[in-house]
């Protein structure tokens, strides 16, 4: 058995029958070719965005493909080739020192660069498919394919990596366009507010204040176990929106381009009473009522009972069904 407690950020003490790493897509082929990936199989990142509900009986797979190497560049634009196992903050820290715009709003997001594209991480205003130009993968066949980004099927928190079917389909490489051209989006809540305490703004600038504001607001996982949002903001028509606005006339809402409206489940959540409340060793974090964390010991079970109660107290409150944006194993 292969423990596991340092491979998801929630410290959930589970094990796995098998671990196994690879650093290259030659070595990833060769243990295709000798059947050492046998199934049941999970392939993991940096484990920010998983909750283990018990041990896995099985093969857990990782990547530690590194490399950050330019493929394309001119005076507006650079392209970049990214292993699957670079760390995410790691890439966002080079870009930035690099003065390549686009990524310092994903400043200090957990997690590595296959993962990011798997779940089309997004923070203040920015999406990780708005950069990509394309992923590179392998399956468990041992075969190769380069999926544009138009294949990807990217949506909030989604792609078609996720897709039960896409589960031997591994990352390998993700390229990525940045700019050159100085761009900030800045429009997401406080940022502007924070960089009034700046002379200027510039990219390093920017990276400060968003982690300023992260770390204001999301835990540690070194401190206390947790794997960010735990649950995915609900997209509902316009008029749900509409009548909840009878009852809760200062509800915080975004508008999407299709006519339907984000709503912050982390809002509904706080208005249930649920921020900083604890069920066992599980609770609700008392900044950002969104991320559930570990209070020290918690099993899977734990989690997954704190998340059923909070999101029977949204459902009875708001008559909004919110999903876990965590991925559960086993659960
Ligand atoms: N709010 C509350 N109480 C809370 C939490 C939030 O009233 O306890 C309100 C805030 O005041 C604000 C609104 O809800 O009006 C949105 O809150 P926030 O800006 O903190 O963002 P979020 O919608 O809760 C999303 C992402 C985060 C990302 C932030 C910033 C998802 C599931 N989560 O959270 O992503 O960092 O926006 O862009 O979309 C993650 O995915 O792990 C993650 C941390």
């Amino acid at each position: 058995m292969y423990s596991l407690l340092s491979h998801n950020t929630f410290g959930i003490d589970v094990s796995a029958e098998r671990f196994q790493e690879y650093a290259s897509v030659e070595e990833l082929k060769t243990l295709i070719a000798q059947g050492a990936l046998t199934t049941p199989f999970l392939h993991i990142g940096g484990g920010s965005n998983l909750l283990f509900a018990k041990d896995y009986d099985g093969l857990v797979l990782h990547s530690r493909i590194e490399g950050i190497e330019v493929m394309e560049e001119d005076d507006r634009s650079v392209s970049v080739r990214v292993g699957a196992g670079v760390v995410w903050d790691d890439f966002v820290g080079y870009c930035v020192e690099h003065g390549w715009y686009g990524t310092e709003n994903l400043s200090l997001i957990p997690g590595e660069v296959g993962a990011s594209a798997v779940q089309n991480i997004g923070a203040y205003g920015v999406e990780v498919k708005d950069l990509i130009i394309s992923v590179e993968t392998v399956n468990i066949h041992g075969e190769e394919r380069v999926y544009a980004v138009e294949e990807c099927g990217y949506a909030y928190r989604d792609s078609i990596f996720k897709r039960p079917e896409n589960k031997s389909v591994f990352v390998t490489y993700v390229c990525f366009r940045l700019s050159k051209e100085e761009h900030y989006t800045l429009d997401y809540g406080t940022i502007r507010q924070e960089l009034e305490k700046y002379p200027a703004l510039t990219l390093p600038v920017l990276r400060k204040v968003i982690i300023d504001i992260r770390e204001s607001k999301l835990p540690d996982p070194k401190v206390m176990g947790n794997a960010g949002s735990f649950f995915m903001n609900p997209i509902v028509p316009r008029e749900k929106l509409e009548a909840l606005q009878q009852e809760f006339p200062r509800i915080p809402f975004y508008e999407l381009n299709d006519g339907r409206v984000k709503i912050p489940a982390g809002w509904m959540i706080d208005q249930c009473g649920w921020k900083g409340k604890s069920l066992g060793p599980a609770a609700v974090h008392d900044k950002q009522a969104l991320v559930l964390v570990n209070r020290g010991g918690a099993k899977g079970s734990d989690i997954i009972a704190l998340s059923d109660a909070v999101r029977a107290s949204v459902r009875e409150k708001f008559g909004i069904d919110i999903h876990p944006e965590v991925n559960l194993v086993n659960g």
